[in-house]
């Protein structure tokens, strides 16, 4: 019984090679269940004033515009933890990953949820998830130099405590094309 949260960001619905890429690699989990969160589609919010101050409010003392504020961030969050294995497509735009991700990351990055310092440091708070990343480009080879999206992706997940993550470059699960 395995389920999985499948984050796609590609703003191409037709030919999306990360796309294709996902679903290749959800067909090969064959989970149970699939959560889906299209950020393309479904566009997320970025993060302002108003979110990040409610997101340092204690639970019990939130408003109820707090409580508004910090609602989609809460269901993103429960999205990842009602999964086993997340499954991210990631197009590299501009050397880096499109904005609808890094909105995604900014809304699931919660203080006292997702992470927390410690005299150590920080402190990814999600344990137990496995993450599946297919990164889609045009002339960036992933993990180029000049790919700043792979790294910091990996180190948003990790910052996060998700540390088991497999890289896959998309086009790398793809049949050839004719
Ligand atoms: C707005 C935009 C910016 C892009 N920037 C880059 C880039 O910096 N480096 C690169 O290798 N490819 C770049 N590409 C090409 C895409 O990464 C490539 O087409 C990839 O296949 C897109 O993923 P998708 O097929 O899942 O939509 C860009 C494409 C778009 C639309």
């Amino acid at each position: 019984m395995t389920t999985v949260l499948h984050l796609t960001a590609s703003g191409v619905s037709d030919g999306s090679v990360s796309r294709a890429a996902t679903a290749k690699i959800i067909a090969d989990l064959d989970p149970s269940k699939i959560i889906t969160r299209d950020l393309a589609i479904t566009p997320m919010p970025q993060v302002n004033s108003q979110w990040i101050n409610a997101r340092l409010v204690p639970p019990q003392d939130r408003s109820v515009a707090d409580a508004a504020a910090l609602a989609l961030s809460d269901s993103l969050i429960a999205e990842i933890a009602a999964a086993d294995v997340i499954v991210i497509g990631m197009p590299i735009y501009n050397f880096g990953m499109p904005a609808a991700l890094k909105a995604w990351v900014d809304l699931i990055a919660r203080p006292g949820v997702t992470f927390s310092y410690t005299e150590n440091g920080p402190v990814g708070l999600i344990k137990g998830k496995k993450a599946i990343v297919a990164v889609a480009s045009g002339g960036t080879p992933v993990d180029a130099p000049i790919d700043f999206a792979t790294p910091h992706l990996r180190q948003v997940l990790r910052f996060v405590g998700i540390d088991d993550i497999t890289v896959h470059t998309a086009k790398d699960l793809l049949p050839l094309a004719a």
